[in-house]
């Protein structure tokens, strides 16, 4: 693995494991980071790596459906290992307006599948990043594992299980070497605040309503996003081509006692002291059209084949994640006026 292309790399797990391939991991490679950047994509987030890593980094703004710019992007920089991670993402926008959902996350899975065959010769693996949400939902007992049947109930979580369907298909059928990992609920620095936790946190510290969907019992598995990237890592470099691994936090909670453990945590933090306890602010309010009650990860063939383990409870996690939050404002503010995106058009047009 000498020239690696990363698929989504300005977005919240992309820019993590960017930042721990270069930084932290034992990959002596390059890395090309090929981003659209969409409203969830940050360039800025990877300004130091782009300074530190001048002979190993390169960002390239494009997107993913658009085949002429990536086949020269495989071409240009030899290209000889695929880690995808561009999508849309969030499931409420899914709902509200799915098309891009359908462009992205399938038809760009696709292209980039195509080109990995055109150039078979030189690929050495090509590895896809999906979500458990595509086994659907669980009742009260049970978890998922690699033998689970699909069964996804968003256009989010069905335009992911379809993008699964083809990577796994290309192994079956052209002989592609391919992984694939389905992972639960990431948290941790550079997330977007639309999704729970840091919407949560950054809502709880400006004194702002916690909107919790439904009656706040849905269940959900969380995953620090640095135990994410050092188990997509492991399975690039050790996992067996054609197969799919799990990778769980081991930290299922209920949606209500992850908001109140960040009301409490802010609350007691000498940095976000308030009068009122923060608690007061959790409002519930409609619930998500086909909400997935619970989602729940068997992650024991990682830890079997592996030896993998998650490093962080999900209280470390949450207080290392809301210290990030704390530690950030800059990024905090531009990412929630939005100055961020003028930034882009400055910089890349
Ligand atoms: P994100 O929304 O933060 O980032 C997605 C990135 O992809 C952004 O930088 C965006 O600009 C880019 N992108 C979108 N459309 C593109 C296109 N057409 N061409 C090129 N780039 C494009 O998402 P994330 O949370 O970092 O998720 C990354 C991957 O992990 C996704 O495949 C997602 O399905 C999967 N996943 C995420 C979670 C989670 O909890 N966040 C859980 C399981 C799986
Ligand atoms: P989310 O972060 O959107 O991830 P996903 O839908 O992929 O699991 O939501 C996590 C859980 O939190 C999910 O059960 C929906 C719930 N939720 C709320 O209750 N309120 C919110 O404002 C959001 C964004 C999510």
């Amino acid at each position: 693995m000498k020239n690696m292309l990363v698929t989504g790399g300005c977005g919240f797990i992309g820019t993590n494991f960017i930042r721990y391939l270069l930084e932290e991991s034992d990959f002596k490679g390059c890395v090309v980071n090929v981003d659209a950047l969409t409203y969830a994509g940050n360039p800025m987030n990877l300004k130091e790596i782009e300074q530190k890593f001048t002979e190993r980094y390169a960002f390239i703004q494009t997107d993913i459906c658009n085949k002429a710019d990536i086949s020269r992007i495989f071409n240009d920089y030899e290209i000889d290992t695929i880690c995808h991670f561009a999508a849309e993402s969030h499931v409420d926008r899914s709902i509200a307006g799915p098309d891009t959902f359908i462009q992205t996350n399938i038809f760009g899975t696709f292209n980039l599948l195509e080109l990995a065959r055109e150039n078979q010769g030189r690929i050495e693996l090509f590895h896809h990043i999906s979500t458990d949400e595509v086994f659907g939902s669980l009742g009260k007992e049970g978890y998922f594992t690699e033998e689970t049947a699909y069964k996804p109930n968003s256009p989010y979580s069905a335009s992911k299980a379809a993008s699964d369907h083809l990577v796994r298909a290309y192994h079956k059928t052209y002989d592609l070497p391919v992984t694939i990992s389905n992972c639960s609920n990431n948290y941790g620095p550079y997330q977007f605040p639309e999704k729970l936790l840091p919407l949560m946190i950054l809502n709880a510290l400006e004194g702002e309503p916690l909107p919790v969907y439904g009656d706040g019992l849905n269940v959900r598995d969380w995953l620090y996003v640095r135990d994410h990237c050092t188990a997509i890592w492991t399975i690039m470099k050790d996992g067996k081509r054609g197969e799919t691994y799990n990778i769980g936090g081991e930290t299922e909670m209920e949606n209500i006692r992850i908001v109140e453990m960040v009301c409490d945590i802010l609350d007691e933090l000498p940095a976000s002291k308030r009068d009122t306890p923060r608690r007061e602010l959790i409002e519930f309010v409609k619930d998500r059209p086909g909400h997935d009650r619970r989602y729940a990860i068997d992650f024991t063939k990682l830890t079997r084949e592996f030896g993998w383990m998650p490093e962080e409870s999900l209280e470390s996690g949450i207080r290392k994640t809301i210290r990030w939050y704390l530690d950030n404002q800059v990024w905090v503010d531009r990412v929630r006026s939005g100055e961020y995106q003028t930034w882009i058009k400055e910089q890349y047009g």
